[in-house]
């Protein structure tokens, strides 16, 4: 096995820690539809689900905008069966047209979230299905 042992900022090693936080999975950090859902969920409770709710139904009024319903086929269908676009979308606050989203969503690669951690939230939030 190989050993990430350094901690820098590069952009290799968002495949490092890719490899590192998928247990057991060769995890692709480039290809969307690859993440690990039940990591996915943990990440979206702890840091997502405060604005768009445990199941992801969103609504929640946060100043002047409201917060997303980011469950499935809803998001799925407006992102275009992309998870590129999705995953744009959590890391950098850009909507399916290029658009920014409101201020108000964090930009998440901002924040810290890597690339794996998006896919496994958005392979989480395939299971979530709408409840509408
Ligand atoms: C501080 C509140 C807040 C947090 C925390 C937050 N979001 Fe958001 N999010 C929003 C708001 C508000 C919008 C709607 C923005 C808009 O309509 O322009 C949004 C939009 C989105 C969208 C785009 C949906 C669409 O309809 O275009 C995605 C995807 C998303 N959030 C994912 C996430 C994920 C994943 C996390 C956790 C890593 C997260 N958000 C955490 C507030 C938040």
């Amino acid at each position: 096995m190989m050993n990430f042992k350094s901690k820098g900022l590069v952009l290799p090693l968002a495949v490092a820690g890719a490899l590192a936080l998928t247990v057991g999975a060769v995890a692709t950090a480039t290809a969307a539809g690859t993440g690990n859902a039940a990591n996915g969920k943990k990440i979206f409770e702890s840091k997502c689900a405060v604005c768009h709710k445990t199941d992801a139904s969103g609504g929640i009024n946060l100043g002047d905008t409201t917060s997303a319903d980011l469950q499935s086929p809803g998001l799925e269908d407006m992102y275009h069966n992309n998870d590129k676009l999705i995953e744009r979308a959590i890391l950098k606050g850009i909507d399916e047209e290029g658009d920014q989203l409101d201020s108000v969503m964090p930009r998440w690669g901002d924040a810290g979230l890597t690339k794996a951690q998006a896919d496994n939230i958005i392979a989480f939030l395939h299971t979530v299905k709408t409840t509408k």
